[in-house]
């Protein structure tokens, strides 16, 4: 469990890490090659929980400060940890590297975090308009067929895992692959930017449609680079606005990718200044004029669901009402029930709805989260919260942000394992 104690006021700066979501299916097409090299990636609980599925392969995996190296030579399936499978979502980032080199493949259902259904259909889709066969046996899925050489054309619904996983088929075979409705997050981008280093013709219209020219064989070796993270990077833009002194400091902000959120960030008078060639952000405490607004999250280029939960935060700060509308997933509204319990005046319409009072004293409570976004928004809760907040479920603390207990420390904060 863990403690806060109140008051809290923050100063210095902070450095962003690497990127969850753009590490993970990275790390994923690493297994394309024989060796492969990554840099920048973040220590956290689900890059670790990835990489014991990796070593199960008999893949030799070295994780020096944030550098990666993976030595796939001698990748086999005969031990794969279908437990762990199971366990994370991402586990689907898997099959186009396995499928290439395997041909078959069985494997369990991945599984997920409770934001709503998570389901894997467009995946499923695109692997068969690849020409691979997929039969449902009970709990695994099994595939088997061969990467066709033909031109494909496949829609990935927006979806983020997909237009990775077909990027990742695409550029290792000969042929075309359009991709319609494609994600274009920024870690979407990181990785054709990667790809395209490799030589692979990768060209990406505002239409939201990619086409990759691939490469029968990938090279033996490959190294990338994981962009730092915009989403830890919003969320230290919401701490700041509520905890500063005066200002905090944030260093490789992403800025960039957060044109739309910094602009609701200003709408709700957050004051900050962008320094955009250094890419850094300096935020100054605006909790006492706040404004409140509507908001909806979105596909990049809009609104990030995983930065709905603090920012909803900070409009329990805000003058008047506010109204979050979160689009994409239907259970990532409830971690505002944690919200009601340190007494912040919370309506929530439907999954999708709900009205934030603002002007809120929040209060001590004891709270939790099965959401690792709303997990770590309670700690910023904590933070301003009186008296003395205690946050369960420990085990998402370190889920996606690097080291957020020692980052918030160095910042003057004061939070207690106990
Ligand atoms: N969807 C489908 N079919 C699919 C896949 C998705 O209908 O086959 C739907 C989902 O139900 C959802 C929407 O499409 O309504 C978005 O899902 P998406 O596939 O884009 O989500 P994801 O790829 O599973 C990634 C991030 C999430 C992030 C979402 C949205 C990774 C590893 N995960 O998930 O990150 O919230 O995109 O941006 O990149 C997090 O980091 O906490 C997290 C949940």
């Amino acid at each position: 469990m863990l403690s806060l104690h109140w008051p809290q006021y923050l100063s210095g700066s902070v450095d962003i890490s690497g990127s969850k979501n753009a590490a993970l299916p990275l790390i994923a097409c690493g297994l394309f090659f024989e060796e492969f090299t990554l840099h920048n990636v973040p220590r956290i609980g689900d890059v670790l929980t990835f990489l014991e599925i990796i070593k199960s392969l008999g893949v030799v995996v070295t994780f020096v400060w944030s550098t990666l190296t993976l030595d796939t030579r001698a990748m086999s399936m005969e031990h794969l940890n279908t437990d762990l499978v199971k366990k994370i979502r991402v586990g689907i980032f898997l099959f186009p590297a396995l499928l290439k080199r395997f041909r078959t493949l069985e494997i369990p259902y991945p599984g997920g975090c409770n934001i709503g259904k998570r389901p894997i259909d467009e995946h499923i889709r695109g692997f068969e308009a690849f020409g691979y066969v997929n039969e449902w046996t009970g709990e695994m899925l099994h595939f088997s067929g061969n990467y066709s050489t033909t031109n494909v054309c496949i829609s990935a619904g927006f979806a983020v895992t997909a237009t990775e996983n077909i990027l990742m088929i695409g550029a290792f075979r000969s042929g075309r692959t359009t991709i319609e409705l494609a994600a274009m997050e920024p870690h979407v981008m990181n990785m054709i930017e990667f790809l395209r280093s490799l030589g692979i013709t990768i060209s990406v219209s505002h239409d939201h449609t990619i086409t990759v020219d691939g490469i029968k064989h990938a090279p033996e070796q490959a190294e990338a680079t994981v962009i730092h993270d915009y989403i830890e990077s919003g969320t230290f833009i919401i701490l700041a606005a509520l905890t500063a002194r005066d200002h905090i400091v944030i260093h490789h902000a992403r800025i960039r990718d957060l044109r739309f959120f910094i602009a609701k960030c200003r709408e709700a008078w957050v004051k900050l200044d962008l320094d955009e060639s250094n890419d850094t952000i300096t935020v100054y405490n605006s909790r006492d004029s706040l404004k409140s607004l509507h908001f909806q999250t979105n596909i990049y280029p809009g609104f990030p669901t995983d930065l709905q939960s603090p920012f909803s935060l900070l409009l329990t700060q805000a003058e008047w009402v506010s109204r979050v509308h979160e689009v994409l997933f239907e259970w990532r509204l409830n971690w505002l029930v944690e919200i009601e319990k340190m007494k912040g005046h919370i309506a929530i319409m439907n999954p999708h709805e709900a009205l934030i009072f603002g002007h809120t004293p929040l209060k001590w409570a004891m709270v939790s989260s099965w959401d690792l976004r709303a997990w770590v928004t309670m700690i910023l809760a904590g933070m301003i919260a009186s008296w003395e907040t205690m946050i369960t479920n420990v085990e998402y603390i370190e889920r996606g942000y690097e080291d957020i207990i020692g980052k918030i420390a160095k910042l003057g904060g004061k939070i207690e394992t106990v």
